[in-house]
């Protein structure tokens, strides 16, 4: 095993001195920057035993991290001093802890399988989302039966979610998820950019005979769903749907009955949503639809059970055995007392590949927040960037830079251990290749082994001395193991709900609010004036010149013969 051979920056580190346990976890930091993960591997071959939690089919092996017992008491502290576990009480009770837009926070409530009530106002919405659930439990039974029929009575076979960011990333990440259980009559389209590539495409694809639309969205305004939906339901009609029958093809979910009643949704067919849930977090409630009618309803509420498991492993297991817990602290350990700026996130499982792209939506727009719930600016780092992919593909990639960059990337690698495809040897070559990336991270390969290596291949001395700098991988990056089973409707749930609470965690302990979003605001608004100018025909006056340009190249671009 390696000596260290790197130590992180530290000038970056924002450490949350607003807390007493912050000047202890300071001395660990300086601690263990002079340490490594070999070093604490080699004095404690425990450690495994010691850094393993499970929970809700899932394990977490947090061994190969900068962290000590000392170290993660300090951590666990500071949960207690952000008072975590009122706060957690609150999110699962239904008090209004996004109190910037005055709602509660119930995603939990969507996949709530305890006879427990939960009251928003005073009013127990368990009945509103059973109904709900067995509303859609019927257009799944009437759809699979062939019983829904299209504008000339054929039975649907193509579905198409039209939605964009809450409305589309969980909805792809579990339909990408559960492959195996997809049904072989049906086949899922998602619409979400207003780029006309994206709806172009799907409509080259479906059937407008057999085809029914989901329009997906929250507030029924989202501009890119809106148009999709305007522009698909006009060349339905342009096939031959008459009007009378768009019944047959448009579906919504939304919590803006009115707006989708406008639009032309027959109310039969609008599915509700409900304001205590976040865009990001929807993907438990009818936004989710095409989950149950791409699989089966039985495997929708599988999933939901998977994540009341870990609903319930959150809110009662201590904070030692506390799976969101500890990520959501590691990743505020290497956040706020390291200077991290990035997390990535690294699934060895094909299905799960749109998975690091919900977790930015969740994270990112979650907890990347400059004030306080105080209103008060940060003195710290909040939500890092989120990024990643599928293994082994990023191994021939950007694993390069995680190697022998020079930045600081804590990694979770998430490792299911049977294949729904048993194709020769590769379950196997798969795995062996998520455990050998987290010990090649965490140990590395160290001058000296390389330079015995090249020597022991006949180099002469020269050669040796001008390689082995290049050859040496410094390792000491911190990396997280969550591996599973398989990857079923259950794990997955339990995966999704998992991140979720680490947000969450995290938010509560920088003391922001982790459930509004007003900073994509801005550009909606800019692109509504922009969209005005480069429409228009009168002189360009934005008061920006080079936007005039661009506005009046545009102009020009679309008038070329
Ligand atoms: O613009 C951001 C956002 O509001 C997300 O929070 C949300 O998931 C997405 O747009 C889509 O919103 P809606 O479901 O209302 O169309």
């Amino acid at each position: 095993m390696n000596t260290p051979s790197n130590a992180y920056p530290t000038n970056l580190r924002s450490p949350l001195i607003q807390y007493a346990a912050s000047a202890s976890l300071e001395e660990h930091r300086h601690h263990l920057a002079q340490t490594s993960l070999s070093a604490l591997i080699e004095q404690n071959p425990e450690r495994y035993r010691q850094y393993t939690v499970e929970a809700a089919g899932l394990y977490l092996d947090y061994s190969r991290h900068l962290v000590t017992p000392k170290c993660m008491s300090n951590l666990f502290i500071l949960t207690e001093e952000a008072a975590l576990n009122s706060h957690r009480e609150a999110m699962f009770c239904g008090d209004k802890i996004n109190f910037s837009e005055n709602r509660a926070v119930l995603h939990t409530a969507l996949r709530n399988q305890s006879n427990r009530s939960v009251s928003v106002d005073g009013t127990d919405v368990m009945p509103l989302i059973r109904e709900t659930l067995a509303k859609i439990r019927t257009l799944c039974q009437t759809i699979h039966a062939g019983d829904w029929t299209g504008y000339t009575g054929k039975p649907i076979r193509h579905i198409v979610n039209i939605g964009i960011g809450g409305s589309y990333l969980g909805l792809k990440t579990v339909l990408d998820g559960l492959r195996p259980y997809h049904r072989s009559d049906l086949t899922p389209y998602f619409v979400v950019n207003v780029d006309p590539a994206d709806l172009t495409a799907t409509l080259k694809a479906v059937d407008p005979e057999s085809t029914l639309f989901i329009i997906a969205s929250k507030s029924f305004s989202t501009l890119e769903t809106r148009v999709n939906a305007e522009s698909a339901k006009a060349w339905m009609l342009e096939q031959g749907m008459p009007e009378s029958e768009s019944h047959r093809h448009f579906i919504a979910v939304s919590n803006n009955i009115e707006k989708a009643t406008r639009f032309g949704i027959d109310p039969e067919n609008i599915f509700p949503l409900w304001d205590w849930v976040g865009g990001r977090y929807s993907l438990w409630s009818a936004i989710g639809m095409i989950i149950p009618l791409l699989t089966s309803f039985t495997v929708f509420e599988q999933l939901l059970r998977g994540a009341h498991s870990m609903d319930e492993h959150f809110r009662v297991a201590p904070a030692e055995k506390n799976m969101p817990v500890i990520m959501a602290l590691l990743g505020i350990w290497y956040s706020n007392y390291f200077g991290a700026q990035s997390h990535s996130v690294l699934p060895y499982a094909s299905d799960l590949e749109s998975f690091p792209s919900h977790l930015q939506q969740m994270d990112m727009e979650s907890n990347g927040k400059r004030v306080t719930v105080n209103g008060q600016p940060v003195t710290f780092q909040t939500g890092p960037v989120i990024w990643g992919g599928v293994g082994t593909n990023g191994q021939h990639a950007y694993h390069q830079l995680l190697h022998q960059g020079t930045r600081l990337i804590p990694v979770d690698i998430i490792a299911p251990m049977v294949s729904h495809n048993p194709i020769g040897s590769q379950q196997s070559w798969l795995f062996a290749h998520a455990l050998a990336q987290s010990q090649a991270l965490a140990f590395g390969c160290s001058e000296e082994t390389v330079r015995n290596e090249l020597s022991t291949q006949g180099l002469n001395q020269d050669d040796i001395d001008k390689l082995a700098p290049h050859k040496t991988i410094p390792g000491n990056k911190p990396v997280s193991l969550l591996v599973m089973e398989s990857l079923n409707p259950e794990t997955l749930g339990a995966l999704i709900a998992l991140y979720e609470h680490k947000v969450f965690v995290q938010g509560v302990i920088w003391g922001i609010n982790s459930f509004d979003q007003f900073g994509v605001e801005l550009g909606k608004v800019l692109g509504d004036q922009i969209f005005q100018q480069l429409n228009g025909n009168t002189e360009c006056d934005t008061g920006d010149q080079g936007l005039n340009a661009w506005i009046q190249r545009f102009r020009q671009a679309h008038q070329k013969p």
